[in-house]
């Protein structure tokens, strides 16, 4: 019996040790010394990261991120992924920052360390014009496009909807255009930006409810490990917050900006 008992903690401390204890997240001296700061981004989220001419990733997020490195004196290196791989690239110490419209959660700050947030957004719900769901309480029994691994994605399944999840964002909307899904759910302003661009090329046709879903803080996310990484990002956040620069990089993005109650 003590034997099974002794194996059993043997296992379980392994389990915790291979889920907690792998990577260790650069730290702030690290990062210095190679002189890059390495990003992982899904650019399918505009206003915040999306490709312009050329593929350059191009956005609120990537200007502050520029301002950022800038600061600390390290090149930005950018690498592109779906969504769904940014934090577990960022958790496996694959890349030193999660730059992806990434929304704070509880569950997220027990796998990653965030930054201070440098914004307010919410979900918003995305249906054709003319469509019968009109609040929230429509979409009860109704089919839901969502973008994998999003606080969209645990928002419509902590509320028993059924979901249609897609690992790109263009993907959700397509679901919406062709009947496939009945409502999409998405972060507010990404909605606003995606929509106007859509409707702007093909009229009227996509129509965002006026209900938010909930309130989310953004951030920046990274390995355990970059704490000193983190809390000198932080003091430029809070720079950059209390200056204005944030706000104005929204401006320039056209998005209306909601501070963080930091
Ligand atoms: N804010 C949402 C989340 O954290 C959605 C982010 C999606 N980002 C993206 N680049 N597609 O889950």
């Amino acid at each position: 019996m003590k034997k099974v008992f002794a194996i059993m903690v043997s296992a379980i401390l392994l389990l915790t040790c291979l889920a907690g204890c792998g990577a260790s997240g650069a730290t702030l001296e690290q990062v210095q010394k190679a002189g890059k700061l390495t990003i992982a981004t899904s650019p399918d989220f505009p206003p915040f990261e999306s490709l312009g001419e050329g593929g350059k990733v191009e956005g609120i997020e990537i200007d502050i991120l520029n301002i950022i490195c800038e600061k600390l004196d390290v090149e930005l290196e950018i690498n592109q992924m779906d969504f769904d791989s940014v934090l577990p690239g960022v958790t496996a110490g694959k890349y030193n920052v999660g730059v992806s419209g990434i929304s704070v959660t509880p569950k997220r700050q027990k796998n990653a360390l965030f930054t201070d947030p440098y914004c307010l957004a919410a979900q918003a719900i995305v249906v054709l014009k003319d469509s019968a769901i009109q609040t929230k309480a429509d979409l009860t029994g109704k089919k839901i496009a969502v973008q994998t691994g999003t606080t969209a994605e645990s928002f419509c399944m902590e509320n028993n909807y059924n979901i249609s999840a897609f690992t790109a964002n263009n993907d959700a909307q397509s679901a919406l255009l062709t009947g496939k899904v009945d409502a999409w759910v998405i972060d507010d302003l990404t909605a606003a930006d995606m929509v106007k661009a859509y409707n702007a090329a093909n009229g009227e046709q996509l129509v965002i409810l006026s209900e938010a879903l909930t309130t989310e803080p953004y951030a920046f996310a990274f390995c355990f490990g970059s704490e000193t990484l983190v809390e000198e990002i932080n003091k430029i956040i809070a720079d950059l917050l209390a200056d204005g620069t944030v706000a104005a990089i929204f401006e320039k993005y056209e998005a209306p900006y909601t501070a963080p109650n930091n």
